[in-house]
Protein backbone atom coordinates (compact mmCIF):
# COMPACT_ATOMS: atom_id res chain seq x y z
CA UNK A 1 0.00 0.00 0.00
CA UNK A 2 1.11 3.46 -0.82
CA UNK A 3 -0.67 6.66 0.11
CA UNK A 4 0.11 10.00 -0.65
CA UNK A 5 -1.04 12.90 2.07
CA UNK A 6 -1.20 16.48 0.64
CA UNK A 7 2.45 15.80 -0.69
CA UNK A 8 4.55 18.84 -1.55
CA UNK A 9 7.91 18.89 -3.26
CA UNK A 10 9.74 22.05 -5.16
CA UNK A 11 12.52 22.58 -6.39
CA UNK A 12 13.46 26.97 -6.18
CA UNK A 13 10.03 28.45 -7.57
CA UNK A 14 8.53 25.22 -8.77
CA UNK A 15 6.39 22.53 -7.14
CA UNK A 16 7.23 19.35 -9.02
CA UNK A 17 4.17 18.30 -6.89
CA UNK A 18 1.88 19.84 -5.11
CA UNK A 19 -0.74 18.71 -2.36
CA UNK A 20 -0.99 15.69 -3.68
CA UNK A 21 -3.02 12.77 -2.56
CA UNK A 22 -3.64 8.91 -4.00
CA UNK A 23 -3.99 5.45 -2.80
CA UNK A 24 -2.28 2.68 -4.98
CA UNK A 25 -3.66 -0.78 -2.73
CA UNK A 26 -1.99 -3.75 -2.88
CA UNK A 27 -2.01 -5.64 -5.75
CA UNK A 28 -3.07 -2.59 -7.95
CA UNK A 29 -2.30 -1.79 -11.57
CA UNK A 30 -1.42 1.95 -12.06
CA UNK A 31 -0.44 4.09 -15.57
CA UNK A 32 1.53 7.43 -14.85
CA UNK A 33 1.31 9.71 -17.44
CA UNK A 34 1.73 13.25 -17.97
CA UNK A 35 3.80 15.41 -20.02
CA UNK A 36 7.40 16.07 -19.63
CA UNK A 37 8.47 17.72 -16.31
CA UNK A 38 4.77 17.63 -14.78
CA UNK A 39 6.21 15.29 -11.97
CA UNK A 40 5.73 11.47 -12.41
CA UNK A 41 10.09 11.07 -11.85
CA UNK A 42 9.76 12.99 -8.73
CA UNK A 43 6.69 10.71 -7.90
CA UNK A 44 8.59 7.34 -7.94
CA UNK A 45 11.75 9.40 -6.29
CA UNK A 46 9.35 10.34 -3.17
CA UNK A 47 8.33 6.50 -2.73
CA UNK A 48 11.95 5.39 -3.37
CA UNK A 49 13.33 7.74 -0.78
CA UNK A 50 15.43 9.44 -2.94
CA UNK A 51 14.27 12.67 -2.52
CA UNK A 52 11.93 13.88 0.50
CA UNK A 53 8.88 15.29 0.44
CA UNK A 54 8.67 19.41 1.79
CA UNK A 55 5.47 18.78 3.52
CA UNK A 56 2.98 15.73 3.60
CA UNK A 57 2.95 12.04 4.51
CA UNK A 58 3.67 9.07 2.10
CA UNK A 59 2.93 5.97 4.21
CA UNK A 60 4.18 3.05 2.50
CA UNK A 61 2.61 -0.07 4.06
CA UNK A 62 1.29 2.10 7.06
CA UNK A 63 5.01 3.54 7.76
CA UNK A 64 5.43 7.21 7.14
CA UNK A 65 8.72 7.09 5.07
CA UNK A 66 9.32 10.78 4.72
CA UNK A 67 10.43 10.32 8.43
CA UNK A 68 12.24 7.44 7.89
CA UNK A 69 16.14 8.01 9.17
CA UNK A 70 18.71 7.24 6.53
CA UNK A 71 18.98 3.52 8.26
CA UNK A 72 15.58 2.36 7.27
CA UNK A 73 16.24 3.41 4.02
CA UNK A 74 17.46 0.00 2.30
CA UNK A 75 15.12 -2.00 3.76
CA UNK A 76 12.43 0.64 2.18
CA UNK A 77 14.12 0.14 -1.08
CA UNK A 78 14.31 -3.90 -0.58
CA UNK A 79 10.45 -3.76 -1.08
CA UNK A 80 10.74 -2.04 -4.63
CA UNK A 81 11.95 -3.67 -7.82
CA UNK A 82 12.77 -1.17 -10.54
CA UNK A 83 13.13 -0.86 -13.92
CA UNK A 84 14.19 2.10 -16.38
CA UNK A 85 13.96 3.06 -19.81
CA UNK A 86 17.51 2.42 -20.18
CA UNK A 87 17.61 -0.77 -18.72
CA UNK A 88 21.01 -0.07 -16.55
CA UNK A 89 22.49 -3.22 -16.96
CA UNK A 90 26.17 -3.90 -16.01
CA UNK A 91 27.88 -4.37 -18.80
CA UNK A 92 30.98 -6.14 -17.68
CA UNK A 93 28.67 -9.02 -15.96
CA UNK A 94 26.55 -11.62 -17.89
CA UNK A 95 22.78 -12.18 -17.44
CA UNK A 96 23.39 -14.34 -14.67
CA UNK A 97 25.84 -12.15 -12.84
CA UNK A 98 23.61 -9.10 -13.41
CA UNK A 99 20.48 -11.12 -11.98
CA UNK A 100 22.78 -12.92 -9.19
CA UNK A 101 24.01 -9.67 -7.75
CA UNK A 102 20.60 -8.42 -6.94
CA UNK A 103 20.43 -11.72 -4.49
CA UNK A 104 24.19 -11.23 -3.21
CA UNK A 105 23.12 -7.47 -2.22
CA UNK A 106 20.33 -9.78 0.23
CA UNK A 107 23.04 -12.26 1.46
CA UNK A 108 21.09 -15.00 -0.52
CA UNK A 109 23.37 -17.90 -0.43
CA UNK A 110 25.10 -19.33 -3.93
CA UNK A 111 22.82 -22.42 -3.52
CA UNK A 112 19.58 -20.34 -3.90
CA UNK A 113 21.51 -18.36 -6.52
CA UNK A 114 21.96 -20.98 -8.68
CA UNK A 115 18.73 -22.32 -7.88
CA UNK A 116 16.52 -18.93 -8.48
CA UNK A 117 18.41 -16.98 -11.35
CA UNK A 118 17.81 -19.70 -13.81
CA UNK A 119 14.09 -20.18 -13.28
CA UNK A 120 13.40 -16.43 -13.03
CA UNK A 121 15.59 -16.31 -16.37
CA UNK A 122 13.09 -18.99 -17.55
CA UNK A 123 10.03 -16.94 -16.88
CA UNK A 124 11.37 -13.98 -18.54
CA UNK A 125 12.45 -16.39 -21.65
CA UNK A 126 15.92 -15.76 -21.56
CA UNK A 127 17.24 -18.94 -20.51
CA UNK A 128 19.25 -19.65 -22.78
CA UNK A 129 21.11 -15.75 -22.41
CA UNK A 130 22.29 -16.64 -19.57
CA UNK A 131 26.23 -16.71 -19.75
CA UNK A 132 25.92 -13.47 -22.40
CA UNK A 133 27.19 -10.01 -21.91
CA UNK A 134 24.12 -7.87 -22.53
CA UNK A 135 25.72 -5.69 -25.23
CA UNK A 136 24.75 -9.49 -27.54
CA UNK A 137 21.73 -9.67 -26.50
CA UNK A 138 18.64 -6.96 -28.24
CA UNK A 139 16.67 -4.22 -26.33
CA UNK A 140 13.94 -6.08 -25.85
CA UNK A 141 15.85 -9.37 -24.44
CA UNK A 142 18.22 -6.95 -22.02
CA UNK A 143 15.00 -5.06 -20.43
CA UNK A 144 14.08 -8.66 -19.55
CA UNK A 145 17.14 -9.25 -17.96
CA UNK A 146 16.48 -5.91 -16.07
CA UNK A 147 13.21 -7.12 -15.12
CA UNK A 148 14.39 -10.33 -13.97
CA UNK A 149 16.70 -8.42 -11.91
CA UNK A 150 14.04 -6.41 -10.60
CA UNK A 151 11.65 -8.84 -9.35
CA UNK A 152 14.49 -11.63 -8.00
CA UNK A 153 14.04 -10.62 -4.70
CA UNK A 154 10.13 -10.84 -4.75
CA UNK A 155 9.50 -7.25 -4.32
CA UNK A 156 5.96 -5.70 -3.42
CA UNK A 157 5.75 -3.08 -5.49
CA UNK A 158 7.62 -2.81 -9.19
CA UNK A 159 8.35 0.65 -10.43
CA UNK A 160 8.76 1.38 -14.04
CA UNK A 161 9.74 4.44 -15.74
CA UNK A 162 8.75 4.50 -19.07
CA UNK A 163 10.16 0.69 -19.33
CA UNK A 164 9.04 0.19 -23.54
CA UNK A 165 10.34 3.98 -24.39
CA UNK A 166 13.39 2.22 -26.29
CA UNK A 167 11.50 -0.51 -27.96
CA UNK A 168 9.88 -1.12 -30.89
CA UNK A 169 5.42 -1.69 -30.29
CA UNK A 170 5.78 -5.29 -30.69
CA UNK A 171 8.35 -5.79 -28.56
CA UNK A 172 7.35 -2.82 -25.84
CA UNK A 173 4.04 -5.11 -26.00
CA UNK A 174 5.88 -8.28 -25.38
CA UNK A 175 7.40 -6.28 -22.33
CA UNK A 176 4.38 -5.05 -21.48
CA UNK A 177 3.06 -8.87 -20.60
CA UNK A 178 5.85 -9.94 -18.73
CA UNK A 179 4.70 -6.79 -16.63
CA UNK A 180 0.90 -7.95 -16.32
CA UNK A 181 1.69 -11.33 -15.44
CA UNK A 182 3.94 -9.83 -12.53
CA UNK A 183 1.32 -7.50 -11.37
CA UNK A 184 -1.10 -10.63 -11.71
CA UNK A 185 0.80 -12.94 -9.53
CA UNK A 186 0.68 -10.35 -6.69
CA UNK A 187 3.09 -7.27 -7.33
CA UNK A 188 1.61 -3.98 -7.43
CA UNK A 189 2.94 -2.19 -10.32
CA UNK A 190 3.17 1.43 -10.97
CA UNK A 191 4.67 2.47 -14.28
CA UNK A 192 5.17 5.15 -15.90
CA UNK A 193 4.79 5.75 -20.07
CA UNK A 194 4.24 7.38 -22.85
CA UNK A 195 3.12 4.71 -24.69
CA UNK A 196 -0.10 5.95 -25.46
CA UNK A 197 -1.57 2.43 -27.23
CA UNK A 198 -0.38 0.60 -24.20
CA UNK A 199 -2.33 2.55 -22.43
CA UNK A 200 -5.50 2.59 -24.35
CA UNK A 201 -5.38 -1.32 -24.66
CA UNK A 202 -4.02 -2.80 -21.32
CA UNK A 203 -7.77 -0.81 -19.98
CA UNK A 204 -5.90 -0.90 -16.61
CA UNK A 205 -6.45 2.55 -13.77
CA UNK A 206 -4.91 6.01 -14.81
CA UNK A 207 -2.92 8.53 -13.23
CA UNK A 208 -2.15 11.74 -14.57
CA UNK A 209 -0.63 14.36 -13.63
CA UNK A 210 0.50 17.75 -14.76
CA UNK A 211 2.52 20.70 -13.24
CA UNK A 212 2.79 18.96 -9.83
CA UNK A 213 -1.07 18.56 -9.68
CA UNK A 214 -2.98 14.88 -10.23
CA UNK A 215 -5.46 15.85 -12.47
CA UNK A 216 -7.16 12.87 -13.28
CA UNK A 217 -7.20 9.37 -11.45
CA UNK A 218 -9.52 6.60 -13.59
CA UNK A 219 -10.68 2.99 -13.67
CA UNK A 220 -10.23 1.50 -16.53
CA UNK A 221 -8.77 5.00 -18.01
CA UNK A 222 -6.94 6.06 -21.12
CA UNK A 223 -4.20 7.50 -22.30
CA UNK A 224 -6.21 10.76 -22.56
CA UNK A 225 -4.35 13.45 -24.07
CA UNK A 226 -1.86 14.43 -27.07
CA UNK A 227 1.86 14.30 -26.67
N1 LIG B 1 16.64 18.04 -8.91
C1 LIG B 1 15.89 19.00 -9.44
N2 LIG B 1 16.28 20.29 -9.37
C2 LIG B 1 15.51 21.28 -9.89
N3 LIG B 1 14.32 21.06 -10.48
C3 LIG B 1 13.88 19.81 -10.58
C4 LIG B 1 14.63 18.71 -10.07
N4 LIG B 1 13.94 17.56 -10.31
C5 LIG B 1 12.81 17.94 -10.95
N5 LIG B 1 12.76 19.27 -11.11
C6 LIG B 1 11.66 20.03 -11.73
O1 LIG B 1 10.45 19.55 -11.21
C7 LIG B 1 9.47 19.41 -12.23
C8 LIG B 1 9.00 17.96 -12.33
O2 LIG B 1 10.10 17.15 -12.80
P1 LIG B 1 9.99 15.58 -13.01
O3 LIG B 1 9.34 14.98 -11.82
O4 LIG B 1 11.33 15.10 -13.39
O5 LIG B 1 8.98 15.50 -14.26
P2 LIG B 1 8.63 14.29 -15.25
O6 LIG B 1 9.30 13.05 -14.74
O7 LIG B 1 7.15 14.21 -15.25
O8 LIG B 1 9.15 14.68 -16.59
C9 LIG B 1 10.11 19.95 -13.48
O9 LIG B 1 9.77 21.32 -13.60
C10 LIG B 1 11.59 19.78 -13.24
O10 LIG B 1 12.34 20.73 -13.95
MG1 LIG C 1 10.67 11.74 -15.67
Amino acid sequence: MIEFENVTKSFGETDALHEANILIEDGDFVFLVGPSGAGKSTFIKLILREINADSGRILVDGQDITRFSNRQIPKLRRDIGMVFQDFRLLPHKTVFENVALAMEVIHATQRTIKRQVPQILSVMGIEDKADEFPDHLSAGEQQRVAIARAIINNPKMLIADEPTGNLDPDTAWEIMQLIDIINRRGTTVVMVTHAKDIVNRMGKRVVAIDHGHIVRDSVGGEYGYDD
